[in-house]
């Protein structure tokens, strides 16, 4: 049930701590600086010589997450929507890794993308929740995700739990392929191990609701973010519009000047996302749409120049840069929540969407 909650939305927003805790479980260890994901062999990866993953919707921002922290550690890697992928995949080879992201691993644009995949000679791996699932069958490995059940329609818990699970793999990937552990490794398994504790701040302290409040009758509702922001602004942009039914966007923050801009004005907020990966750019690109007239909220932490420059500040603890979009995804989970209900929108359900699209 929902117990204290009034939306199993809101419910699932909050497991992250725990939710996220039990996907690292025994699966990173900051002592020995190692990642014993020991659903895998020693050196499994080490003949992988790029990867694709296949996913749609959320899982495929988890996905892009994913394939920008393994370019970031030297492996070639790209993320593709899988209802995209029968007519445009890039070339496979047998050392070419596929990886299908699908919360529910019955996604049948995802389970197409991984049949087509495996039919010409890739190996195939899934990164999932559902144990049993077609995906977690059909393809050779499988890396579960361990959220626990997701009831709301929109993805929230297990997209934290992907992007964790799928930096990880990345680290784990790029350190059989180069014979040691990538560089940052060492800095990242610890502030991992940080992570519920860190969202559990952040969840008792967040200042969600009242920016929900102050901008709900806007008339649309933009996200930017650069490096490992960009999923999370297309990520907060797709739960904006889903649960609440106004328009949202999300955009790399320097393609705002390329197009978007022309749309800005005061009755459009944009929520900029700052991960520590040319901030200064991206507060740029934020200013000039202030410029223009539009309310700018910062998610950053504390004591980051954006703070003094924005109108709002959602805060968020300080970390490192590809766990950094993770916290800034939950308080934009919370803003699309409370917006939503201030809407009297039917949170948990969304006219027209389905939890699993079985249908392509
Ligand atoms: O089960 P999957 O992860 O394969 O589902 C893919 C999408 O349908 C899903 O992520 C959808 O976009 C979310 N429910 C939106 O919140």
């Amino acid at each position: 049930g929902k117990g204290e909650y009034d939306h199993f939305m809101l419910k699932e927003i909050n497991e992250q701590p725990t939710s996220l805790a039990q996907a690292i479980e025994g699966r990173v260890d900051s002592a020995t600086e190692r990642i014993a994901l020991s659903d895998f062999e020693p050196d499994t990866f080490e003949d992988v010589d790029s990867v694709q993953f296949v996913a749609c919707g959320t899982s495929y921002h988890a996905a892009l997450y994913g394939s920008l922290t393994l370019n970031q550690a030297g492996v070639q890697s790209t993320a593709l929507l899988a209802n995209e992928y029968s007519v445009s995949a890039p070339p496979i080879d047998d050392d070419t890794l596929v990886i299908a992201v699908t919360q529910s691993g019955e996604t049948a644009d995802t389970l197409t993308a991984l049949r087509r995949a495996d039919a010409e000679g890739a190996r195939t791996l899934t990164v999932t929740n559902v144990v049993g699932s077609t995906a977690a069958r059909e393809a050779d490995d499988a890396l579960f995700i361990r959220a626990g059940p997701e009831i709301g329609v929109a993805a929230t818990k297990t997209f934290s739990s992907q992007a964790v699970m799928l930096t990880l793999l990345g680290q784990r990937i790029a350190g059989d392929l180069q014979g040691e552990p990538p560089a940052d490794l060492k800095s990242l398994l610890p502030e991992l191990e940080s992570m519920p504790g860190r969202l559990d701040d952040l969840l008792a302290s967040s200042a969600a609701e009242s920016i929900a409040e102050q901008y709900s009758d806007s008339q649309s509702y933009f996200f930017i973010g650069r490096g490992l922001g960009f999923p999370v602004a297309l990520e907060g942009a797709l739960k904006f519009k889903e649960i609440t039914y106004e328009h949202a966007e999300g955009f790399a923050s320097g393609e705002l000047k390329h197009g978007p801009l022309a749309l800005v004005t005061p009755e459009t907020p944009v929520f900029a996302i700052f991960t520590g990966q040319e901030d200064e750019k991206t507060l740029k690109n934020a200013e000039e749409a202030q410029t223009r007239g539009a309310p700018v909220i910062a998610v950053c932490p504390d004591g980051h120049p954006a703070v003094k420059a924005a109108d709002e500040h959602l805060s968020i603890p300080e970390t490192e840069p590809n766990l950094a979009g993770l916290l800034a995804n939950v308080q934009l989970q919370l803003v699309s929540y409370y917006a939503a209900d201030l809407l009297d929108r039917p949170i948990d359900k969304p006219r027209n969407l389905a939890k699993s699209v079985t249908v392509e």
